[in-house]
């Protein structure tokens, strides 16, 4: 598409943004849907499941109630207080909830996070492969996006002296997202411990983004906010969408120092003016869970997850290391002997399964697709069944 108009241009920031590869996959695959095609879907990050009754039950109610008005910029007292109590429940973070700000959906607190804190000309450190936007949304705002790779010979942990090695006096932000996605990673806390060494040392903003961070198989979540000098220099991000199954719902929150909440307060004010106040009355109950919708949904996935990377690996070519959290298979397809874009063009078009090509997520996921793991297992069975039917038209070169 063309960002110029005969006589009025569109702004060049605009021309420094770019998509996100799944929905390419995805109006392919409705396409051939249309067509009569039997498709599985594994290309979209969006949960199989819906929120919890008594959430839905707070919004019928908060909107009966005629809980549908602007309110508070910063998201409502109520929210901002359960949140504050939820990260000392579940993440034993000691923030108070003059320190969350409240927005409609995490990608927006994030960009709210960025455009207080970068400057153009800074450089932004950001995962390779990693959530695509945070690369396109850092040129937007005119700053350099300077990548640090997540190899898989290095379990995608990533490399503490590459990350050193690229830190200039033009570094302003350190982005990472833990449990990564597409990867799913969990950071070591030797990681961590690195990490916030480097932003203490550089004085770096770090932006965590904690999406994921309740769908975990295994240990406790750390943050590396609770790290030593780090309180003050971290914007976590987080919401609703994943671990509570509301993406529609458009719901995610901020949590950084005061001076940067009020910072994206301006942002808000200037811009959305609040997220909609019902939504923010339900997502306390979603953060109450009173029937552990939560506990249930992450033991489904750890179920998924066994039976699709255990799947995988049984195929000739496809190589899956096994995910400590989110709900994504990372598959190296080097061995099938074909690009893998190709790969995953073939598995949509012949075999109706829709995966995403790695490339989509950075330059280090060029041989790499990535299946989404939110259908039920029946369909993840039927999924395995029709790759391997395609692959074995393949020749798998050995290693
Ligand atoms: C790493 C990461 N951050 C942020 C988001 C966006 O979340 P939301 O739907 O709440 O805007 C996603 C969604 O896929 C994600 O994977």
């Amino acid at each position: 598409m063309s960002l110029t108009t005969p006589s009025r241009k569109i702004a060049t920031r605009v021309a420094q943004l770019t998509g996100e590869g799944a929905l390419a996959v995805y109006s392919r695959a409705k396409e051939l849907e249309r067509a009569g095609k039997s498709i599985i879907h594994l290309e979209l990050g969006e949960p199989d499941f819906h929120p919890a009754k008594p959430v839905v039950e707070a919004l019928r109610t908060a909107v009966s109630e005629g809980r549908d008005r602007y309110c508070a910029t910063r998201g409502v007292p109520a929210l901002r207080e359960a949140i504050a109590e939820y990260l000392k429940r579940t993440r034993r973070l000691d923030v108070t909830s003059e320190q969350v700000l409240v927005a409609p959906g995490c990608k927006m607190a994030l960009s709210l996070a960025m455009m207080a804190l970068i400057e153009p000309g800074d450089d932004v450190l950001y995962p390779d492969p990693g959530f695509p936007i945070y690369p396109s949304f850092t040129r937007g705002l005119g700053a350099k996006a300077v990548p640090f790779a997540l190899r898989e010979e290095n379990q995608f942990q990533p490399d503490l002296a590459e990350i050193s090695a690229k830190i200039t006096s033009k570094t302003r932000m350190l982005i990472f997202n833990s449990p990564n996605n597409p990867t799913g990673t969990v950071f070591d806390r030797s990681v961590l411990e690195k990490l916030a060494a480097l932003a203490v040392r550089h004085d770096l903003w770090v932006l965590s983004d904690e999406i994921y961070a309740r769908i975990l198989f295994g240990g406790e979540y750390q943050s590396i906010w609770a790290l030593p000098g780090m309180a003050e220099r971290t914007v976590i991000i987080d919401g609703f969408s994943k671990s509570f199954a509301m993406t529609g719902w458009r719901l995610g929150y901020a949590v950084a120092a005061k001076p940067v909440i009020d910072a994206m307060d301006l942002l808000v004010l200037n811009t959305f003016t609040c997220a909609a106040e019902f939504t923010q009355l339900a997502a306390v109950e979603a953060l109450r869970d009173a029937t552990h919708a939560v506990e249930a949904m992450v033991e489904e996935y750890r179920q998924r997850r066994d039976l699709f990377v255990a799947g995988l690996n049984r195929i000739p070519g496809f190589r899956c290391q096994q995910p400590d959290g989110a709900f994504y298979a990372w598959v190296n397809v080097e061995d099938t002997g074909l690009p893998a874009e190709e790969v995953a063009r073939l598995l949509l078009e012949e075999g109706g399964v829709a995966g995403i090509a790695g490339a989509a997520f950075g330059a280090e996921g060029k041989n790499y697709l990535r299946f989404s793991l939110v259908s039920a297992p029946k369909l993840l069975e039927e999924a395995l069944k029709r790759v391997a039917a395609v692959a074995a038209s393949w020749a798998a070169v050995s290693k």
